[in-house]
């Protein structure tokens, strides 16, 4: 029997993708420029089913919208008689929802396993505009290492002399969120009375922190990785009803990081749909970051390095 299995990272945004200029066809407001996790990742099987189309999620059987989404994706790879025959395995090794971007490396897994299992071979222009209707960020995953997404939709990697990123993914609180990024983020663009400015002041961002990344200047990007996130979550509070991922233990965290910086080490917080924060730093510089962190009780992290893209893998 046909069995396909493709596995696909997290990435973490350091500049921000926050609102759709197209709603159909998933084309941001604002550029963005994101780095793939090597240890936080989806995995996911696709084989015929003999009792009809099932998803199922970390184990367990998934039925109503979460479903119906899939189900839904699947139809830009085959037709419903095929979707129909087909049963869906998706591990995540990160925390659902949790602000994490599980969604991102879900969708480009199953993209990626998809166009092998249907045999539609889209080139990879073609599987990014099919994976960001998924989820927008999730085109970033279908990358591995540092990634754009541009506002023209094009997804590429920027290149860079930096090896050496150490991102720290500081849990904070593994629930659900209560408004999804794609609700949230369509209100931001709707009625914030700042959206026009951080989009202007985005695009800017988005030029300086490529242009960081290329010559390796590590004391900019931090800084913007920083500034994106807080503009960002900005943009949430001023947003009609207001939208709060963070609580007062991110703050916390991003004050720590702030003492951290002062002495020189190189720790740069960011924040995505969620309280958790993720701490950018660098192999020289980690373990001063966890020492920080584990005396002010956070003993539950995770630390990834640089990875790769989606792509086939063998089970
Ligand atoms: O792709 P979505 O709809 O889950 O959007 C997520 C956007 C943020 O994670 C909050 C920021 C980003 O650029 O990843």
């Amino acid at each position: 029997m046909k069995k396909v299995t493709a596995k696909a990272p997290v990435n973490i945004a350091l500049i921000k993708y926050w609102g759709k200029k197209n709603i159909e066809d998933i084309v941001p407001y604002n550029a963005s420029i994101s780095i793939s996790l090597d240890n936080l990742y989806t995995i996911t099987t696709l084989e015929e089913s003999r009792t009809g189309f099932e998803f199922h999620l970390d184990g367990k059987l998934v039925t109503g919208t979460e479903s119906d989404k899939v189900y839904d994706f699947l139809k830009y790879f085959s037709d419903e008689t095929k979707i129909s025959n087909l049963k869906v395995n998706s591990t995540n090794y990160v925390p659902t929802a949790a602000g994490l971007a599980s969604s991102a490396s879900g969708f480009a897994a199953l993209s990626v396993a998809a166009n092998s299992y249907f045999e539609t071979n889209y080139d990879f222009k073609e599987l990014a505009k099919i994976t960001r209707k998924g989820s927008g960020s999730a085109c970033r995953s279908l990358l591995g290492n540092i990634v754009a997404w541009e506002t023209n939709g094009d997804v590429y990697n920027i290149a860079s002399p930096i090896k050496d990123f150490v991102m720290i993914s500081v849990l904070i609180d593994k629930s659900k969120k209560n408004i999804s990024s794609r609700q949230a983020m369509a209100l931001s663009a709707e009625n914030s009375p700042l959206y026009r400015e951080y989009v202007v002041e985005s695009a800017k961002d988005f030029i300086e922190m490529k242009k960081a990344i290329e010559l390796g200047d590590y004391e900019k990007i931090g800084k913007l990785t920083k500034k994106s996130s807080l503009m960002m979550h900005g943009i949430m509070l001023s947003t009609h009803p207001p939208i709060l991922y963070m609580d007062k233990t991110s703050i916390f965290i991003y004050n720590l990081m702030e003492e951290l910086s002062k002495q020189g080490i190189y720790a740069n917080p960011t924040m995505d749909a969620g309280p958790n924060v993720k701490i950018l730093t660098r192999e020289k510089d980690y373990k001063k970051v966890i020492d920080s962190l584990e005396s002010n009780g956070f003993m539950d992290y995770y630390i990834s390095r640089l990875g790769e893209g989606a792509k086939l893998i063998e089970e």
